[in-house]
């Protein structure tokens, strides 16, 4: 859902998310996950520039076609400005486990990745189940320094997605999923 009524969002509600998301499982226990919420139209519009340039920098060395990149970047703008809360979801290894070797650093940050990933799964059935719409976004991990800047963030915490909130303008489009067919061995039909 990427589409939202101008209508606040309780504050509680939006804590209601959180500490949903916190029951979240996650390697060791060690609760990896980090939330940063904008609720503020001049925050909202500081991360949309911020993130914007880069984009646009980023598809300008691409040599894409100046047009695509401008609606591109006015989309993005548009979508984030227009969500009546974002919330940044970030991870951070301060309190995962630390190896002499590569191997298992990689697996340890995965850890985390996977744990983050879970407590925001969490966010987003809650904001379903409260009748507030969500949308995951991918792009902060394109820019990671840019979303930590704009927003005032620790540098230890990673940005991994953003999240936009709000109650829906729109019932929303069910989109497919591939056949159990396609997707799963070892079951029989
Ligand atoms: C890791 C991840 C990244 C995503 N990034 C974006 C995104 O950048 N923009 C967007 O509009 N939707 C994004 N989505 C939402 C997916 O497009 C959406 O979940 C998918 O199309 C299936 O639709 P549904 O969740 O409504 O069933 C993302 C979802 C995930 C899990």
């Amino acid at each position: 859902m990427r589409r939202f009524r101008p209508e606040a969002v309780p504050e509680s509600a939006i804590a209601a998310l959180l500490r949903a998301a916190c029951r979240a499982p996650s390697a060791h226990n060690r609760q990896p996950w980090r939330f940063h919420v904008v609720r503020d139209a001049a925050g909202k519009m500081a991360l949309a520039t911020a993130m914007g340039d880069r984009l646009r920098a980023d598809r300008a060395r691409d040599g894409d076609d100046p047009d695509l990149i401008r609606q591109d970047v006015e989309r993005s703008s548009t979508r984030i400005n227009g969500a009546p809360v974002l919330i940044a979801v970030c991870l951070t290894l301060e309190d995962m486990d630390s190896y002499p070797d590569e191997r298992r650093n990689r697996a340890e940050f995965l850890m985390a990745v996977q744990s983050t990933a879970m407590a925001a799964q969490n966010l987003l059935l809650k904001a379903e189940a409260t009748g507030l719409a969500a949308c995951w976004v991918c792009a902060p991990l394109f820019c990671p320094r840019t979303v930590q800047t704009a927003l005032d963030m620790p540098d230890s915490w990673q940005p991994q997605g953003l999240i936009l909130l709000g109650w829906p303008a729109e019932p929303g489009r069910k989109r497919d999923r591939k056949p159990l067919a396609d997707i799963v061995t070892g079951l029989a039909t």
